[in-house]
């Protein structure tokens, strides 16, 4: 089997490997990455952001079917108040200029996690990119902001709770396929591949229902230095993997 073009900097040829449906991404590093430059963490975020712009249409462009990306869990208000605050700034820009790219990609936009708390303005923006992105036939892409698995698991119980207290779902109906469609990837295959940059071994409370069966692939870069090369090396890993879930 050819992985590679005949020539190696044309890459990898992704119509000869086993492409993932969905791959999920940890965005990790960014602060690392600043501070190995001498720069405030608000400069790593900027960098993060135009790797996660280009690693995107580069899904986009090779024929991902959904991309999910880790961008503000639940956790993160934890961090110290400016570092937020520049966070949400550079949210705000890039939901008003740079989804607009994705249009030209068909690319469809959700955000997964709690938009509540964030303030009117970017829960408007959200709101308005899901809308308009809606009918496009692209790749999903889900963006993962005030985002945390327990949270949504939490949630998803409390939904089915009230569905049973109304009578229109019966306790002895919910299964696997009914409570993953109280999960904010309702209707969504679960994660193939999950890459997690910046050599850390963690989870982090990312899709823990979803990757029951996931494969995945820690990377020793940091996010801003994540180059469309490493996204081939993290399929390559994955189409040489030997996924039995469970079996034999
Ligand atoms: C984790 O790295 C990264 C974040 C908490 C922020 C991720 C956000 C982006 C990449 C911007 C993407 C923009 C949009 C619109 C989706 P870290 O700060 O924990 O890095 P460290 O572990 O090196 O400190």
């Amino acid at each position: 089997m050819a992985l590679f073009g005949k020539n190696k900097k044309e890459g990898l040829d992704h119509s000869q490997i086993l492409l993932p449906s969905h791959i999920g991404i940890i965005m990790d590093g960014n602060g690392r990455w600043a501070k190995k430059r001498g720069l405030p963490r608000k400069a790593g975020h900027s960098a993060g952001a135009k790797t996660f712009r280009k690693i995107t249409r580069y899904c986009s462009d090779i024929g991902i079917k959904y991309l999910t990306v880790y961008a503000f869990s639940t956790e993160n208000w934890k961090r110290p108040d400016d570092e937020v605050k520049s966070l949400m700034k550079l949210f705000k820009s890039y939901l008003e200029e740079a989804l607009e790219d994705f249009k030209d990609d068909s690319i469809v936009v959700k955000f997964i996690g709690d938009k509540s708390k964030f303030d009117d303005d970017l829960r408007s923006l959200m709101i308005e990119n899901e809308e308009s992105s809606k009918d496009r036939n692209g790749m999903v892409l889900n963006i993962a902001m005030n985002y945390g698995s327990r949270d949504e698991i939490i949630r998803a119980v409390k939904n089915i709770c009230t569905d049973v207290m109304d009578s229109k779902l019966l306790k002895d109906d919910i299964d696997e396929k009914i409570f993953s469609d109280y999960l904010y990837t309702s209707g969504q295959p679960d994660p193939d591949l999950i890459i997690r940059p910046s050599g850390e071994y963690r989870i982090s409370n990312f899709l823990l229902w979803q990757s029951a069966y996931t494969e995945f692939v820690i990377m020793n870069k940091l996010w801003p230095d994540f180059e469309k090369s490493d996204l081939d090396e993290a399929l390559k890993i994955y189409s040489s993997r030997n996924r039995r879930y469970g079996g034999v």
